[in-house]
């Protein structure tokens, strides 16, 4: 308690309310939630339901509970061909990946109820959002072309960044996302895929020659790194200015140079995600976590996800070398079993596939409160809409939400938060979140 006096002290004189909620955030990691029955019994009921799901649909994939009630190992089974090699040890890839059900659960629902997109209220309302975020976004990782002069960097940034974000939570009904994967041409999807109300593509994937695979219908097209640099031939795939692109990567000097200076005609949005851990990244990955945010149902199509399938193509092109191919099979297979996406792919072809076992509605619910108590998460367990959010600020422009365009299941969400926004705070201790609430 004394540290609590203290951290408001400190928070008076530095004049910064938002301080104080971060410190009184991060101290709630060091008086653990106890568990009740009822998250016992819910954590239980979620493995028993994933265990039963994966059986049921994963083609041989089997779940095994491990020691304590997050842990989750998914195993193909003992004939599966391994095909990639790590370049480090020269060993195949193992045939069994340990998750943690808690964190997906607890993290992805997070997701599908704050935004992926970069804004500038964002980095106002970071403490030395500009001077620390911005400034790491334009230059992280880059040796070559980084930002010589920092005033011209951070101006353009600001140039490209929308005040508020452009999209909301259920937005959009329902979304398939098309990955590039080769064995899209097994099956003639194209048809199921334009009856979807958006769709989602990845990089340079091309669509004319190929509509019978994967469809006619482009709404938004994930970029990273590459394709973002060749900005001008990616805009050219589609129907000209149709698309909305969002860059994934962090971006620099030549990037920000591109998005203003080169004649496109698309509407450009930079990405700012949730941070999953190894298992999961990628472009396919994070297309995914965009749709989540603003779509009530995922589909996915062309991701390479059944087990047997050797090749590692592209739809469009030769084989490449993919990364941790059977890890990334199993994280969608306990994506799938969490009920965040239907996977569809030429042994899941039936556009009328049930996914059996997948937790209800209010068994995920309690096993993400009980989640977030077991994880330690800002705000556990709250009932507060914004109860995890670590910093909260008071949204300066008035936003005007524009709720009466917006589906029902959007403007229910709005509601629910009060009309805040939420955005992940990506190296957060228990995730916070960074939430704008709107001025009373
Ligand atoms: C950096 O950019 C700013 C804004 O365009 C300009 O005024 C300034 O002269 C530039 N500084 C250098 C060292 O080039
Ligand atoms: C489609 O096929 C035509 C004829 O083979 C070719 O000229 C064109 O470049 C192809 N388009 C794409 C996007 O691959
Ligand atoms: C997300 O929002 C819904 C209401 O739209 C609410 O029921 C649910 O608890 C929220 N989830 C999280 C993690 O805040």
């Amino acid at each position: 308690m004394r540290f609590l006096q203290l951290a408001f002290i400190v928070a008076l004189t530095s004049g910064s309310a938002a301080i104080l909620i971060y410190i009184t955030g991060v101290t709630n990691l060091y008086w653990p939630h106890q568990l009740s029955d009822e998250d016992f019994d819910a954590l239980q009921s979620l493995h028993s339901d994933f265990q039963k799901c994966v059986s049921s649909n994963g083609l041989g994939l089997q779940a095994v509970s491990g020691r304590d009630l997050c842990d989750v190992t998914l195993k193909f089974p003992s004939h599966t061909n391994s095909k990639w090699m790590d370049p480090k040890s020269g060993e195949p890839e193992g045939l069994s990946f340990k998750f943690n059900l808690c964190e997906a659960v607890a993290t992805w629902e997070q997701v599908r109820n704050g935004t992926t997109i970069l804004t500038k209220e964002f980095i106002d309302a970071l403490p030395n959002g500009w001077e620390d975020y911005a400034w790491q976004r334009i230059n992280k990782g880059i040796h070559l072309n980084c930002c010589e002069n920092k005033t011209l960097c951070m101006e353009k940034l600001s140039l490209v960044l929308p005040e508020t974000p452009p999209y909301f939570p259920r937005q959009f009904g329902r979304c398939a996302v098309v990955g590039n994967s080769g064995d899209l041409l097994k099956t003639r999807f194209g048809k199921e895929i334009d009856g979807y109300d958006i769709v989602v593509r990845e990089n340079g994937a091309p669509i004319q020659n190929y509509t019978d695979y994967v469809g006619r219908k482009s709404t938004f097209r994930l970029l990273n790194r590459g394709s973002a640099k060749a900005l001008d031939k990616v805009a050219e795939l589609y129907d000209a200015g149709k698309e909305v692109f969002i860059i994934k990567t962090t971006i620099h000097d030549i990037m920000a140079k591109m998005i203003r200076e080169i004649p496109i005609r698309n509407p450009v949005y930079l990405m700012l995600g949730a941070s999953f851990g190894s298992a999961a990244k990628g472009t396919g990955l994070k297309a995914l976590e965009f749709a989540l945010s603003i779509c009530d149902t995922v589909d996915m199509y062309g991701f390479t996800v059944d087990p047997g399938y050797k090749e590692w193509t592209r739809y469009f092109s030769e084989s490449r070398q993919g990364h941790t191919p059977l890890q990334g099979r199993a994280y969608y297979q306990m994506m799938e079993c969490l009920g965040l996406i239907k996977i569809h792919s030429p042994m899941r072809a039936d556009p009328n596939r049930i996914v059996k076992w997948v937790p209800d509605h209010s068994t995920i619910a309690a096993a993400r409160i009980a989640s977030e108590k077991v994880l330690r998460r800002v705000g556990a367990g709250s009932a507060d809409p914004v109860g995890a959010c670590s910093i909260v600020k008071k949204q300066v422009k008035g936003k005007p939400i524009r709720i009466s365009g917006l589906r029902m299941a959007a403007v229910e969400h709005q509601k629910y938060v009060e009309g805040s926004t939420m955005y992940p705070l990506e190296h957060n201790p228990g995730h916070g979140l960074l939430c704008t609430v709107p001025p009373r």
